[in-house]
């Protein structure tokens, strides 16, 4: 199994612009074949769904497979996976649609690791029901989400536990499986946030006990759009408020309006990229059939994995040798995030004389909301990030290191 950077990057036309693209975190690049789908699929004219031409089953046909791929790279079942417009759209939904179930003395658990959109739905719906909100917190040295305090937070009143599978800005990747584990014990279910892990690490829902798992394609070379999987049978048991001619079945009745049936071709195409990330190597005999993408992409992410673990190891040393820098998040488990102040600027000041030297990093709280306030960097504008994704190679990391290395020669203010 080899990963190749060079033939990876090739196919990102966007990447030719000269700039080191560090911002992935925030949305990745787009491919050519996904640009490709979704421009096919215009041309080749589509129509709204259920139709009696051929257009529209273009149209539902594009919808299906969406279905299939997003089950094949999550471990899920077709029917369970809920399209939309991005995560926060559907969580929303879903915690307007499960909250029903609450009542006063219930509760929630969420944790100060997550990003906003995995908190504040959950915090909201809590105190439309007169429910108990729980917090689980961070370890502030190290930025982990210890597991076991769940044992202490999760009661028989627990509804649910709302849980990121990787922070956004610190990359910490908390034991799911152990905290998932915990709150089913309890009969209490586990809502997933698996936006910023899905880009870096296999995916297997199963696995990591997540009965609602959620994600962005914008983050993983895909259009935007989002999706929460969950089994088809849990669904059944949710009536989210739908329109009286809309689909009453699942997962349909958790979608709504008109979906933007374009980009649903573009985001096959980007589950196809991601299974085609690593050569096929000694899985050649897997095929490279639909049937076999979920074994393809399994393996294609494990490589992934160990590809960015690697160059964000020279990238974390690099930052830490550095005096003026303070890096933030030391987890034993983490996706390749780092987050980091530079002495002498505010981090914005750093992503502007970053960006003049075409190095694309974000700034400030990246809706970190609770963790940034935990860490102290809230109001004095949170701290830089800089992450990397599959197609960013060791020229990327050395020129942000040589330009954040260059804000010290330039003496601090
Ligand atoms: C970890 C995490 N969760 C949730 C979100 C929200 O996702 P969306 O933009 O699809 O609503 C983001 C977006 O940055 C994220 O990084």
């Amino acid at each position: 199994m080899t990963f190749d950077v060079t033939r990876v990057r090739a196919a990102y036309p966007a990447l030719r612009d000269g700039y080191a693209y560090l911002d992935g975190a925030a949305g990745t690049q787009v491919p050519a074949p996904v640009i490709e789908a979704i421009a096919d699929a215009y041309r080749a004219g589509i129509g709204n769904a259920g139709g009696a031409f051929p257009a529209s089953g273009r149209s539902d046909a594009i919808v299906a497979e969406c279905r299939r791929a997003l089950a094949d790279l999550t471990g899920a079942e077709p029917d369970g996976v809920i399209l939309g417009p991005n995560m926060t759209t559907l969580t929303y939904r879903l915690a307007e649609t499960l909250s029903r179930q609450w009542g006063p003395g219930d509760e929630v658990v969420v944790s100060r690791l997550d990003h906003d959109a995995n908190v504040r739905p959950w915090v909201q719906a809590a105190a439309r029901r007169e429910a108990v909100v729980r917090w689980a917190d961070v370890d502030v040295a190290t930025a982990e989400l210890p597991a076991g305090q769940y044992r202490d937070l999760i009661s028989d009143r627990t509804r649910l536990v709302a849980v990121t599978a990787a922070s956004n800005v610190v990359g910490t990747r908390p034991d799911v499986a152990a905290i998932a584990a915990t709150a089913h014990a309890a009969g209490a279910l586990c809502y997933v946030d698996g936006v910023h892990a899905t880009p870096h690490v296999p995916v297997d829902i199963g696995a990591l006990g997540a009965d609602f798992y959620a994600t962005s394609a914008y983050k993983w070379s895909g259009p935007h759009i989002g999706t929460v999987v969950a089994s088809p049978a849990l669904l059944e048991t949710l009536k989210p408020d739908k329109l009286r001619p809309a689909p009453s079945g699942v997962p349909g009745r958790f979608e709504r309006g008109t979906p933007g049936f374009a980009d649903l071709a573009g985001v096959v195409a980007a589950v196809d990229h991601l299974a085609s990330l690593a050569s096929l190597g000694s899985l050649g005999s897997l095929g490279s059939g639909a049937g076999h993408r979920r074994e393809r992409l399994l393996a294609s992410m494990t490589a992934v994995e160990k590809y960015e673990g690697e160059l964000f190891a020279r990238l974390l040393a690099g930052l830490t040798a550095m005096e003026h820098v303070t890096s933030y998040g030391h987890a034993a488990r983490r996706a390749p995030t780092a987050f980091f102040t530079v002495a002498g600027y505010s981090p914005r000041e750093v992503a502007e004389r970053l960006a003049a030297r075409k190095v694309n990093v974000w700034s400030g709280d990246n809706y970190a909301w609770e963790l940034t306030g935990a860490l102290g960097l809230r109001e004095s504008g949170g701290a830089v990030r800089a992450g990397l994704v599959h197609y960013n190679d060791e020229a990327d990391v050395g020129r942000l290191l040589d330009a954040v290395a260059e804000l010290a020669l330039d003496g601090v203010r």
